[in-house]
């Protein structure tokens, strides 16, 4: 018996993320037992820090698996501001920061408590698939900010510019960037700022999560550092997930003006409370432990980006810039748009990452996926074996259309 039903006009305006249905497909094809390379991740693919498990192990003996304050537990918020000073170039106090379950989770609890119907937040295009998503479960609308690979993927005032209105509520900004690994420019971020200068309304939300992954001696600036005058009005986002390798156990933060935080401490405390108190113990113990692992997984990150480049540098077809931030390699396959495969013309990049994975067993992201056509995210959180996998499977792919 089939029901209909009626579901709400927010959770209709948006769609199953596709990240996630790639991951499903490679998953049901690898359960069938073939063999696929996968360069479709979004996480470290690194144990946690070994004093990061103990912390957890030593938490759960001394039975810290009670409710904690939604915000979280005061230590761990102290800890996030001792980081937030280094990383982002803020002092900020405990009652300024928010612990979450995730990053994910603090960006949706800022939408949720900034954002009205009818109102804008502006995102960059490229974007982190959830960015649009958040936004239109908050009644709002987003509204892209168009980036260029032509300029290595950097926002710049003119198309900021172009896109504010006394509407624009929000404005989302991210370096390292995912999907296409760019770190802003401090003179990408002063045009930024310059132009948020005439729209005193617009609360930034700046999502750093990738902060600490930068190759080849780069350094990502900090929006605070290269614009203070937005502090009263900047939320940074960031968390354990991708610095730490603590993706599963979902803790991320948020560190922003009293008055934003409080209004964010609202939606949480009447949706999830608390983050998990065994996170929160493991964040803690990341934050304030060692930061060798941090170091070795980074360097590790950095070889991995290398030899990937390296093996592009010799496939047909695909134009792939140096990523300095994050794990992932936003190629152009645009040559391949409109040719076609098995007398089957191929139009868009989602039907290509459809043929690659089911034909050549090679998972990849659509660029689509992000706003952008014509471009494929490969991740290299993975081996080096996978990755060599990945990418001649996907030269084959690329060299069997005509
Ligand atoms: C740009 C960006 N922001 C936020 C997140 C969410 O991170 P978390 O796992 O902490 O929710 C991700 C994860 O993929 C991301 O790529």
């Amino acid at each position: 018996m089939s029901e209909e039903f009626q579901f709400s006009r927010r959770v209709q305006s948006v769609r199953p993320s596709p990240t996630l249905a790639i991951a499903a497909r490679a998953g049901e094809l690898r359960r069938q037992g073939k063999d696929i390379a996968s360069l479709s991740v979004g996480e470290p693919d690194f144990p946690v820090p070994a004093h990061v498990a103990q912390a957890i192990e030593a938490a759960l003996r001394k039975g810290a698996t009670r409710y904690t304050p939604s915000a979280g537990l005061p230590e761990l918020r102290e800890a996030i501001c001792a980081f937030t000073r280094t990383e982002a170039k803020l002092d900020a106090t405990p009652a300024q920061v928010q612990a979450t379950a995730g990053a994910k989770q603090a960006l949706y609890n800022a939408c949720q408590a900034l954002l009205d119907e009818g109102d804008e937040a502006v995102i960059p295009n490229p974007y982190w698939v959830s960015y649009p998503d958040m936004v239109k479960l908050a009644g709002a609308i987003p509204v892209e900010l168009k980036m260029s690979a032509a300029n290595g993927w950097q926002p710049t005032g003119a198309a900021l510019a172009s896109v504010m209105t006394e509407k624009t509520r929000v404005v989302i900004l991210g370096s390292p960037s995912n999907p296409t690994g760019a770190v802003w420019s401090a003179a990408a971020l002063r045009e930024v700022a310059d132009v948020l200068a005439r729209y005193p309304r617009a609360i930034v939300l700046s999502d750093d999560i990738y902060s600490k992954l930068v190759y080849g001696g780069v350094r990502a600036p900090a929006l605070l550092e290269v614009a203070p005058e937005l502090q009263p009005r900047t939320v940074i986002i960031h968390g354990c997930s991708k610095s730490y390798a603590m993706t599963g156990l979902r803790l991320g933060w948020a560190v922003g003006p009293k008055a934003i935080i409080a209004a964010m401490n609202k939606v949480q405390d009447s949706s999830t409370s608390n983050p998990s108190s065994l996170s929160q113990h493991a964040a803690i113990a990341a934050l304030t432990g060692p930061q060798e692992p941090v170091e070795a997984m980074r360097v590790s990150f950095e070889k991995r980006r290398d030899f990937m480049l390296d093996l592009f540098s010799r496939v047909p077809g695909v134009r792939a810039g140096k990523p300095d931030g994050a794990f992932y390699v936003f190629a152009d396959v645009s040559s391949a748009l409109g040719r076609s495969h098995q007398g089957e013309k191929v139009g868009g990049t989602v039907r290509l990452s459809e043929i690659l994975l089911e034909t050549f067993g090679v998972a990849v992201v659509p660029g689509s996926a992000f706003g952008a056509e014509g471009f494929l995210r490969l991740s290299f959180a993975t081996s080096e074996d996978e990755i060599r996998r990945g990418v001649e499977r996907l030269a084959a792919g690329l060299a069997s259309f005509t």
